[in-house]
C-alpha cells in the first residue's frame, strides 16, 4: 500500500500504484505525487482583483453544476446513470471545495442540495454536455490570463477535467 497526494485538490489516495485520474477531482495521473513532495501553503495565493472574480465565477460554476448533477441522481429509473452524475456531483463539490480554498471562503451553503433537472435523462445529458463545455472553455480563458503559477496549474488541471467530463457524457449516452 502506498500513499499518494494530489496536487489538484490536495486529497490523500492510498493504493498500490498512483490512480489514472484523482477519486475526488479527476485531475490526472501526473498531480498525483508523494505526501512530502506536497508543498505546504499551496494554496495560499495573493490575489488580485481579476483572478478574485474568475474564482468567484468558478464556485458559482461548481455549486449549480454539483446540485444540478445531484438533481439527475435523485431519479430512481436507472441505477447507472443515477450512480454516474452522484459520482460526477462528488468531483463538481471537490472542485467547489477547491476554488473556496483558494479564495480562502465557506463552502456555499446550499450545495448539497439538489437542483432542477431538464425531467429526462435526454435532456439532463445535453443539458450535462453544454455545461461541461463552458466550463471548460472558461477555465481555459482564467489559466490563460492568470500571472499566478498555482491558479494557471488549478484552472489548466480542472479545464482538463471538465473535457473528460464532455466525454462522459457521450458514454452515458449509451445507458439512456
Ligand atoms: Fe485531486
Ligand atoms: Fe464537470
Amino acid at each position: 500500500m502506498k500513499m499518494y497526494r494530489c496536487r489538484i485538490c490536495g486529497e490523500t489516495y492510498l493504493g498500490s500504484e498512483a490512480p489514472s485520474h484523482c477519486p475526488f477531482c479527476g485531475a490526472h495521473r501526473e498531480s498525483m505525487i508523494a505526501p512530502e513532495e506536497y508543498p505546504a501553503g499551496i494554496n495560499d495565493v495573493h490575489l488580485t482583483e481579476s483572478e478574485r472574480a474568475d474564482l468567484e465565477a468558478a464556485v458559482e460554476l461548481e455549486r449549480s453544476n454539483t446540485r444540478f448533477y445531484l438533481g439527475m441522481a435523485e431519479r430512481r429509473d436507472n441505477d447507472t446513470l443515477r450512480s454516474t452524475y452522484k459520482r460526477l456531483a462528488r468531483v463538481e463539490a471537490e472542485h467547489c471545495s477547491l476554488f473556496c480554498k483558494l479564495l480562502k471562503i465557506d463552502k456555499p451553503a446550499d450545495i448539497a442540495i439538489p437542483g432542477e433537472t431538464t425531467g429526462t435523462w435526454e435532456g439532463d445529458i445535453a443539458e450535462s454536455l453544454r455545461r461541461e463545455t463552458k466550463a471548460s472553455a472558461l477555465y481555459a480563458e482564467f489559466m490563460a490570463r492568470t500571472t499566478s503559477a498555482r491558479l494557471a496549474e488549478v484552472f489548466g488541471a480542472v479545464s482538463i477535467v471538465e473535457t473528460d467530463h464532455i466525454a462522459l457524457d457521450g458514454v452515458a449516452k449509451g445507458y439512456v
